[in-house]
This record gives structure tokens, sequence and C-alpha cells, in this order.
């Protein structure tokens, strides 16, 4: 299966996450990745499996790289039927009320646009005693059982 890891990052970790999925994952697996920002959602095809990989920013905001993707999503409303995705989420549990919002944003457009998610969403506190990878790297593997 065709992976591509895409990610929405203010300061850097998302795309280190990417970057050390896609290590582990590339026995067995294609896998490429990608920043939001050089993504356009009409240019998304059926025959990959999307993850993507944001974080949350501001007060409970996309970060900056994901920005023109979630506004060409929402204003020219390509039709995603076909597209099948899961959603990983960086954030930190010291912003309560907020906690990860931006990953739950860009589900939330992504299934608005008739893309199809797949299991629920992973989530990473940067405020826990674990690192992104140990837990986005098991996630990553069930939904991969699961879209496969
Ligand atoms: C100024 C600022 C605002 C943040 N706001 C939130 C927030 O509202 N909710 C949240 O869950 N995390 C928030 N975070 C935490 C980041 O999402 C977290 O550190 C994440 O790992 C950053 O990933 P990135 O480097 O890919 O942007 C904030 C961090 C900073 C520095």
């Amino acid at each position: 299966m065709k992976i591509s890891l895409l990610y929405g990052t203010e300061t850097g970790n998302a795309e280190l996450l990417c970057e050390e999925l896609q290590e582990a994952l590339s026995d067995g697996h294609e896998v490429d990745v990608a920043n939001l920002e050089d993504v356009s959602p009409d240019a998304l095809s059926a025959e990959a499996f999307y993850v993507f990989v944001c974080s949350t920013y501001g007060e409970g905001e996309l970060p900056s790289s994901a920005i023109d993707f979630f506004t060409a999503l929402t204003e020219e409303k390509p039709d995603l039927s076909g597209i099948r995705f899961a959603v990983f989420g960086l954030g930190d549990t010291t912003y309560d009320e907020t906690f990860n919002n931006g990953s739950t944003i860009l589900a939330d457009s992504l299934v608005a646009a008739n893309a199809q998610q797949i299991g629920p969403r992973g989530v990473h506190d940067a405020s826990g005693d674990e690192d992104a990878e140990s837990i986005a790297l098991p996630w990553l593997q069930e939904r991969l059982a699961e879209a496969s």
C-alpha cells in the first residue's frame, strides 16, 4: 500500500515525527512525506492512504503550514470521495480547552469533503511521558491493518 505522510507544523515536530514514521515503515511499504503547504487537496489520489500529522497552535488553531490546505478544502470544496485517511495530532494538555484542536479541525474538514476517516484520531501530549513516535507508530500500524 502506498502511504503518504502529510504534516502540518509550526515548529517542526510534526515533520520530525513523519520522518521517524517513514523510516520505521520503509521495510515493506512505499512511504513518502510532504509538508501540507506543498499539497493541494485536489491532488490527493485514491491510490494512496493518507496520514495527516498535525499540531495545534495559537488558541486551538491550525499550524501555519496547514492553513492554505485547509482554506482550499473549505473554499474550493473539492469532492474527496474515495480518499482514505487517518489523523494524528500533536498537542499539549497545558492548553487544556484546546488540546489537539488543530487535528480535529483538519479531520472534520476532510470528512466534510467526503473523504473517509479510518479509525480514531491518534493524539500526542507534549507534556506527557512518552515521545510522539512511541504512541504514533503502534497507532499507525493499527490504522494500516484496518485500511488494507
Ligand atoms: C504558542 C503555542 C501555542 C500552542 N497552542 C496549543 C493549543 O492550543 N492546543 C494544543 O493542544 N497544543 C498547543 N501547543 C502545543 C503544540 O501543538 C505542540 O508543542 C506540538 O508538538 C508542536 O508541533 P509542531 O512543532 O509540529 O508545530 C502550542 C504551542 C505553542 C508554542
